[in-house]
């Protein structure tokens, strides 16, 4: 087993020393900020993740998982250090690199002789090479590993990869990664360092691109009267198209999407090529909000002025409270900006958040609500009582950006009712036509 740091705790650091602990590794993860490391070592975690808590506690008690204040504390004795921190999007849509750097930096003098650094941390072609000549030392090898997980699902995606990406010149150095995961049954692919962080970008970019796909398709299928969910049905029997990442919704968000789509566009046209594709998909991503935005308005009767809107959902998808560049947040400002009123509810998020009323009951937020739009995907609320939310509303009427309820039985209860790419109003009468029909989509 062997000696690791991990720096920067943040989803992916916190996850990946975690989980390395958990596999019997020895870990010392660092951050800078001094009342995080102190609830980490509590054992109190600052996300909402699955499991992780259980984790960290776990490594905790058993003596192999410790938090310290600053990078250079914590790469003493280490054999494999994990660069895991930020690359927020810079001004001009190229990743920022500053805090990578700025690590490296730190860490390079306190470096135990033959240890390797690990980049985990999502940045352009070439990073790798950046990082060693920062680093500037021959008997330190540089790798790039990138991290595949999901928020929401981190722990099981670390546990249970589908692979494990190991970019680098030095072989030797590669293999000697490899051998931390040894224990994973997870395929192994080792590639040169430019690769792998291209696998990170482009894998990304892949999804984000599956996901405007489908949300593009949802459009047409309301244009010409289709329905989005059998569409995906019908395509997804082909294997080459698969039917994962194909749920149609208010468009992508979150921590990595955006920015890495716009960053991935950057690094094309910085090395001079055009990725018109991406550029085009980042475009119908905002263009998709515009659209759900659009259909609140038609849904409360052409305009958004002084009406009262429900939301169900902030986070920018289910199974987390991260609010990064959240569709959810982004529909809401464009609703408040046309002079409607918010009251939210989300199961892990917790007010005040700026503008927003955001209560702590779903049916609170419906209260008195004109329309009530669904815009994170959380099972729960298809679970909830949909006669309830008709008497207290002021009328009924739903916008289904994730489509979780069953149109026919919304339209039953007596809801003007939407979804993405669904038929919207449904006449009772072919309600048993519709439940035959309906897919995975539909709930009672
Ligand atoms: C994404 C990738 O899925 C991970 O593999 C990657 O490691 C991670 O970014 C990262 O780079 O760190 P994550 O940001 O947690 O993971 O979110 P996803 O589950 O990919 O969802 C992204 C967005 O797409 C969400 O807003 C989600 O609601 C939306 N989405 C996803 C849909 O609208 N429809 C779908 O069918 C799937």
């Amino acid at each position: 087993m062997s000696k690791i740091a991990v720096v920067g705790t943040g989803y992916v650091g916190l996850t990946t020393g975690a989980y390395l602990a958990h596999l019997g590794h020895e870990v010392v993860c660092a951050d800078v900020i001094p009342a995080k490391v102190e609830r980490l070592n509590l054992g109190q975690i600052p996300i909402v993740e699955a499991g992780l808590q259980e984790m960290v506690q776990e490594g905790l008690g058993e003596g192999r998982l410790s938090f310290v204040l600053g990078a250079a504390h914590a790469v003493v004795g280490a054999e494999f250090v994990f660069l895991c921190l930020p690359t927020p999007q810079g001004e001009d849509g190229s990743a920022d690199l500053s805090y990578v750097q700025e690590a490296a930096t730190e860490i390079a003098p306190y470096l135990e002789s033959g240890a390797i650094v690990i980049n985990k941390s999502t940045v352009p072609v070439g990073s790798v090479e950046m990082v060693a000549d920062i680093i500037g030392r021959a008997d330190i090898a540089v790798v790039s590993n990138p991290e595949f997980l999901r928020e929401g699902t981190a722990v099981h995606d670390c546990l249970h990869p589908d692979r494990i990406v190991i970019g680098a010149a030095d072989r030797v150095a590669a293999q000697r990664v490899a051998g931390l995961y040894a224990t994973l049954k997870a395929p192994i692919l080792i590639t040169d360092a430019a690769s792998a962080e291209t696998i990170k970008y482009a894998s990304n970019a892949f999804l984000a691109t599956k996901v405007s796909f489908v949300n593009a398709v949802a459009n047409l299928c309301e244009a010409v009267g289709a329905d989005v969910g059998q569409v995906v049905e019908g395509m997804a029997l082909d294997p080459r198209i698969g039917g994962l990442f194909l749920n149609p919704g208010p468009g992508w968000g979150g921590s990595c999407f955006p920015k890495d789509t716009r960053a991935l566009v950057r690094i094309a046209e910085d090395a001079g090529y055009d990725f018109m594709l991406l550029r085009g998909v980042v475009a119908a991503n905002t263009a998709q909000q515009d659209a759900v935005t659009h259909k609140i308005e038609r849904m409360a009767g052409g305009s958004l002025s002084g009406v009262n809107v429900g939301v169900w959902g902030l986070a920018f998808k289910a199974g987390t409270d991260d609010l990064r560049d959240s569709p959810a947040i982004a529909i809401i400002d464009r609703l408040r900006a046309r002079g409607a009123s918010v009251r939210a509810f989300d199961p892990a998020v917790a007010g005040p958040l700026d503008g927003i009323d955001v209560v702590s009951d779903p049916y609170a937020a419906c209260d008195g609500a004109d329309v009530l739009v669904v815009l994170t995907e959380w099972p729960l609320f298809a679970e909830l009582d949909l006669v309830k939310v008709r008497e207290v509303m002021a009328s009924p009427r739903i916008v289904d950006a994730r489509n979780l309820f069953n149109p026919a039985y919304a339209s039953m209860l007596g809801f003007a009712y939407e979804g993405i790419g669904r038929r919207g109003w449904i006449d009772p009468s072919e309600l048993d036509m519709l439940e035959l029909s309906d897919t995975h989509y539909g709930r009672e």
